[in-house]
């Protein structure tokens, strides 16, 4: 990782802790989590819902600069979105990065993913999933955030991908809980 991404990276987690992580990032185990995965399994476009401020997007982005891929990332809120893009400037990683302004699933995103991270609104799961499963590749990963955190309101959502013909699911108690779902 270059010096200007780590240190982007260090300072939005720092400034998370001090002020109570106000722009809900990932941890960053999670954020290492998604690097690796991006690396090993050689991932080149991934689709992000919630950039926020774009912590767990630098760490997608950092990780398809190897694989020479793109990092496609939905956001409807106007300033998280400005500051995101300040953000991949900053750690020098931009060039892999398409920032879509607007609520999901009510954006137009181009054809075919390897992997999807959902990390938006929690209750709208299910529309997310719906809308952009036909936009993902066989054998692609879908990666969901705060299933633990907020088993409640995810509730539908483990319905949903428990009994979906084309998933294979796995939990994983990191962070504040990921789902990980195959495309088969
Ligand atoms: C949990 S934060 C994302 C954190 C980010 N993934 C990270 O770890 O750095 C959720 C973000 O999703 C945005 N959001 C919520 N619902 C959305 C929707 N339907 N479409 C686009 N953005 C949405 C919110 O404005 C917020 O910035």
């Amino acid at each position: 990782m270059n010096k200007e991404t780590a240190k982007v990276l260090r300072e939005i987690e720092k400034n998370a802790e001090r002020d109570g992580n106000p722009n809900w990032i990932v941890s960053r185990e999670v954020g290492e989590f998604l690097n690796r995965l991006i690396r090993t399994n050689n991932i080149k476009r991934v689709l992000e819902v919630g950039t926020s401020i774009g912590y767990s997007g630098t760490w997608l982005a950092e990780a398809l600069s190897y694989t020479d891929g793109k990092l496609y990332t939905i956001e409807s809120h106007e300033k998280r979105f400005q500051t995101a893009k300040e953000n991949f400037k900053k750690a020098g990683i931009d060039q892999y990065v398409t920032q879509l302004k607007g609520h999901a699933p009510d954006v137009e995103i181009p054809d075919m993913f390897d992997m999807l991270f959902l990390d938006a609104t929690k209750v709208e799961y299910v529309s997310y999933i719906t809308a952009f499963l036909f936009h993902m590749k066989k054998g692609g990963i879908i990666v969901a955030d705060n299933v633990l955190s907020h088993a409640k309101k995810m509730e539908n959502y483990k319905e949903y991908i428990e009994n979906s013909p084309h998933l294979e699911n796995k939990l994983l108690d990191m962070g504040t809980g990921l789902y990980l779902s195959k495309v088969i």
